[in-house]
């Protein structure tokens, strides 16, 4: 049995991947400095380290007997990096930088990390391949970019094998008691508008797209979570450097995600069109192909998935 160190598993996203680490047959040891991380998340069958990635010494405490690690603890507000930059540079590239260290200390070989597909800013042509040019639009999509290069460039000094994993627009919720805490994205905006009696707000209606709302790759949160554990399988199994989108391939409108979110709830939520939003490119959707052929994994939850087990957990 292996042992895999788990950074930010007390986290909305990470809280999923502890349970299927556990179920792929791991040891799980979670570390986590609480500050968006909830403790009653890390599944009773992990071990909680409380500790920021930023503690050098404290993380490599905690790489003892391990194999490999899922590195999952950032800052990941677009909005508040761009409000403070350092804040984001401090925390993701300085809890790279700290990580990394750690494990060149004590010699552990297979990295998973959790990228984003904010590396690739507003893209020429989507879907979006791999090798589209890297060109974040803020501080939190740069310090998702410098984390990749760092993996990457320490895998040329030293025996390291790793997946960086670009996630498009996660959504839902694994159990009724895992969904997303944070409301800085389109669903969990839904139900909070819902929630105090507000219409729902479309930002921009005069996109070129078919219904003129903006185009994104929704992608389940168990779905994700999946493939961190078929990316911890392949570097542990092999040497690899290897960056894949992980989304599902086919994009939803604000529009479409409005309907669904009315049948969730079984009457029409009344969205309002308002206007567009600062730096929202029209449409993001992954390529999946290379994940379908790395890992061996490809998405299976639908919209309506994603929709009805975010308002279940909220
Ligand atoms: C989705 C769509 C909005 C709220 C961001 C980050 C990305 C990643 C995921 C980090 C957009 C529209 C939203 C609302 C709306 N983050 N919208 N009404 O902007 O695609 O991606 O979150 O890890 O890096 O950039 O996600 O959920 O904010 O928006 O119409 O009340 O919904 O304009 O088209 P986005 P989002």
């Amino acid at each position: 049995m292996s042992r895999w160190l788990l950074t930010g598993g007390a986290g909305y996203i990470g809280s999923h991947v502890a349970r299927d680490l556990l179920a792929s047959g791991r040891e799980v040891v979670v570390l986590d400095d609480l500050s968006t991380g909830i403790r009653e998340r890390v599944p009773v069958d992990a071990e909680l380290v409380v500790a920021s990635v930023l503690d050098t010494d404290a993380v490599r405490r905690a790489l003892d007997g391990v194999s490999g690690v899922v590195h999952l603890a950032a800052k990941k507000a677009v909005g508040e990096s761009v409000e403070q930059p350092l804040l984001y540079y401090r925390e993701n590239v300085g809890g790279m930088t700290s990580l990394l260290q750690a494990m060149d200390d004590v010699g552990t070989a297979c990295m998973v990390y959790s990228s984003s597909a904010a590396v690739y800013g507003e893209p020429a042509w989507s879907p979006i391949s791999e090798d589209s040019p890297l060109q974040p639009l803020s501080p939190y999509g740069e310090t998702k970019v410098i984390g990749e290069w760092m993996v990457r460039d320490v895998a040329v000094a030293r025996p390291l094998s790793w997946v960086s994993l670009r996630y498009f627009n996660v959504a839902g919720a694994g159990a009724i008691n895992l969904g997303d805490p944070s409301v800085n994205n389109l669903i969990p905006m839904v139900f909070r508008a819902l929630d105090r009696g507000e219409s729902p707000q479309i930002f921009g209606t005069d996109y070129p797209t078919l219904d003129g709302s903006c185009i994104r790759d929704y992608i389940h949160v168990s779905d994700l979570s999946a493939a961190h554990v078929a990316a911890a399988d392949l570097v542990e199994r092999e040497v690899v450097g290897v960056a894949l989108n992980v989304g599902t391939g086919v994009g939803a409108s604000v529009i479409e995600v409005m309907d669904a979110v009315s049948e969730v709830v079984g009457r029409d939520v009344g969205a309002v069109a308002v206007g567009r939003r600062a730096g929202d490119p029209p449409e993001l959707v992954a390529q999946v192909m290379r994940a379908q052929e790395t890992l061996g994994w490809s998405a299976r939850r639908s919209l309506t998935e994603m929709v009805s087990s975010a308002y279940a957990a909220r």
